[in-house]
């Protein structure tokens, strides 16, 4: 880890001094698509370029065109002004532009102005692709925020071949795609911003604390909802040992030279000093592991953007007194946050800012060192283009899988919903108003509609039906139905193709309404006599009078008590019938077996005299058989 943590802070060092670098870097891509011509026709790797607006998650087309001065767009195109039509609904142009002799920004801002839509920068040497970077004193470069064309470097042996084939006069048309240039594994995002508390560091800090204040919405509306897991995170550096007791890393340094900071101005003898930085960076880090603890880690952001108002370098308000105030205005507990800090005179490590110098390190392939401010890491890659709210947003939700985006990244002004044209040429019903089309921030997806709880089944494409269900599964066959004393009602029938009827005990229409029929008013129902009517819901009772008992089958009363004449007397007539059914089976049964027995007689005699009956003589074979 010791070994790692040097060679980034060598690596920083010299990235301060010389603003170039040679750490862990990883170059992030897209894919560029050539449709035409024929030849050319194929998938090939660019490069993004970390300035300019990429459109993370979305694809752009259009026609290559390659001046026939101004070669590598480093002057503005007066004389080519009529290459590109500006007018609105004409195809998008990209112009390829040649790699050398001006900085990338300027190529782009002149393609820019011509009316380009995107500049294809093509590598001037056979090389692994590289990123183009912002130039190194970027601080007289007004227009740089105003790029919002994406610069994608395309390779030399590319460029050549599109040059060639326009040369021919080919039409070369193009796709840029950066569907795929985040990954979007699951439905959660997690992100990293590595930033920084200082504010005088020209236009860098500027923006760093423009984008935290417009960023700060979305951000917070997708922490609290559990669709983003952000953390930020700080750079810090440690003094070589031999120089902890040099001026310069007392200055710059805490924890006797294990956390540094460049000093803001640049000037050791004047303003704040390089360790103040690292104590507020150290306290926004303990702000946030103390909001996470108490479950609000989007509060970060209020405290950051209120801390870059109120407590600027600027206005002389850099202290811990103005940070206690925004941490109380916050509702969060300064002594907690404190705690988190610890002694920065100490000389020990700090937990926090020991963990943020682990943090900094790559991950081999995945994502780099991390070395510049700001830097923004979505899904473990490292985010190129401008830092601003809009690009930033769309790439956030190109890192959700398709149809797990929040609603707020399917709002028509971050991406365009392509269901609405011909359902997206996804299978629907139009008669239905059903359509298997479902838009994503990515493009769109055909999977067959779920309908009222019911999934439809097919390919989504040209096929969905409803599963063979019974009807009255679907939304109750759309007719009435009601629960009462947890027993359900219901009108629908699932043998009926259509219509509804309302269930026994009820009347209506079925579908709308099924009122309860009072029994005990329409008949008598009740058979018995004297007997007392009581309706129920969907039903009805009877009640004999006194304490006779009622028994519905036979729609009579018996009475609990013997000795009561009328009880018996059913009970009677019961055992009667009873005795009746049981005589008349045995004078059946007896009359059969006489029968029988005769016939078994005649039998046995017809074998000693001839009968005339030949039926008898067969009745009695068949017996002999047995
Ligand atoms: C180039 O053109 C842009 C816009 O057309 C203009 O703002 C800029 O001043 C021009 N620069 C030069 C050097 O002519
Ligand atoms: C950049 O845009 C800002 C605001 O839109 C504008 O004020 C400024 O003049 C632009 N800068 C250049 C160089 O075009
Ligand atoms: C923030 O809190 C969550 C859950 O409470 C935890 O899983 C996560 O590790 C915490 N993050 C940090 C950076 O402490
Ligand atoms: C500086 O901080 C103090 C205390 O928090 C506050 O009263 C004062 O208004 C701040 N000054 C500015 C210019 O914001
Ligand atoms: C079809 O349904 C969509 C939403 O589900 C609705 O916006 C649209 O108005 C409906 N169209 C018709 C013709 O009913
Ligand atoms: C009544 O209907 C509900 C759903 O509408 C169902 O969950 C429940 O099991 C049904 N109860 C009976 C007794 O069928």
């Amino acid at each position: 880890m010791r070994g790692d943590n040097l060679r980034l802070v060598i690596c920083i060092w010299i990235l301060f001094i010389h603003r170039s670098c040679f750490c862990n870097f990883v170059v992030e891509k897209n894919s560029l698509k050539v449709t035409s011509p024929e030849s050319l026709r194929g998938t090939y790797e660019c490069a993004i370029g970390n300035f300019g607006v990429p459109r993370y998650g979305g694809r752009l087309s259009g026609l290559v065109t390659y001046p026939k001065t101004n070669q590598n767009s480093c002057k503005n195109f007066t004389d080519d002004i009529h290459l590109i039509s500006k007018k609105p609904g004409s195809i998008p142009v990209f112009l390829l532009a040649d790699r050398g002799e001006c900085y990338f920004t300027t190529k782009a801002w002149n393609a820019q102005n011509t009316g380009a839509s995107a500049i294809l920068v093509a590598d001037d040497r056979p090389e692994h692709l590289i990123t183009m970077d912002l130039p190194e004193k970027e601080e007289t470069l007004d227009y740089l925020q105003n790029i919002t064309i994406p610069p994608v470097l395309i390779t030399h042996s590319l460029g050549v071949s599109l040059k060639k084939a326009l040369e021919s006069n080919n039409l070369v048309f193009v796709n840029l795609d950066w569907t795929e240039a985040l990954p979007h594994p699951d439905d959660r995002v997690e992100y990293e911003f590595w930033t920084n508390s200082n504010d005088e560091c020209g236009p860098k800090c500027d923006t760093q604390i423009d984008f935290v204040k417009s960023f700060k919405g979305f951000a917070q509306l997708l922490e609290r909802k559990g669709y983003t897991r952000f953390t930020p995170h700080y750079i810090t550096w440690f003094c070589p040992e031999e120089y902890v007791s040099s001026t310069k890393c007392k200055s710059q340094c805490i924890n006797h030279g294990r956390y540094c900071a460049p000093d803001p101005e640049q000037d050791f003898s004047k303003g704040y000093e390089g360790k103040d930085v690292v104590v507020h960076n150290l306290r926004q880090a303990c702000f946030y592991k103390v909001a996470n603890e108490s479950g609000k880690p989007w509060l970060w952001w209020d405290y950051v953007a209120d801390f870059g108002a109120r407590c600027s370098m600027k206005e002389h308000n850099f202290t811990k007194n103005c940070a206690d105030d925004v941490i109380k205005s916050l509702g969060l507990d300064v002594k907690k946050i404190d705690e988190c800090m610890g002694d920065p005179e100490v000389d020990a490590e700090n937990v926090v800012l020991k963990g943020e110098q682990e943090a900094q390190i790559g991950k081999k392939g995945v994502r780099g060192d991390v070395t510049i401010l700001p830097t923004l890491v979505i899904n473990n890659r490292q985010y190129r283009g401008k830092l601003d709210k809009k690009p930033v947003v769309k790439a956030i939700c190109s890192g959700f899988r398709e149809t797990t985006e929040p609603d707020i990244c399917l709002s028509n002004a971050i991406e365009t919903n392509e269901c609405l044209h011909n359902s997206g040429e996804c299978w629907m019903d139009t008669v239905a108003n059903l359509t298997a089309c479902k838009d994503t921030f990515r493009g769109r997806v055909c999977e067959c509609p779920i309908v009222e709880g019911v999934t439809f089944v097919g390919d989504g494409y040209k096929h969905c039906e409803a599963p063979r269900v019974p009807r009255c599964q679907v939304n109750n066959g759309g007719c009435w139905k009601s629960t009462k004393d947890s027993k359900n009602y219901s009108a629908c029938i699932d043998e009926y193709t259509v219509g509804c009827k309302c269930p026994p005990g009820f009347k209506g229409d079925g579908i709308n309404n099924c009122e309860d029929i009072d029994e005990c008013k329409e008949n008598r129902v009740c058979r018995c006599p004297n007997c007392k009517c009581k309706n129920t819901w969907g039903s009805y009772e009877c009640g004999c009078n006194g304490n006779l008992l009622y028994l519905r089958e036979h729609g009579a009363c018996l009475s609990k008590d013997a000795n009561s004449g009328s009880g018996w007397g059913f009970a009677w007539s019961v055992v009667l019938g009873v005795i009746a059914i049981g005589v008349v089976a045995y004078t059946f049964y007896k009359y059969r077996v006489r029968r029988y027995m005769d016939s078994e007689i005649r039998a046995i005699m017809a074998q000693y005299m001839p009968l005339d009956n030949e039926g008898e003589v067969l009745v009695f074979r068949s017996h002999g058989d047995i």
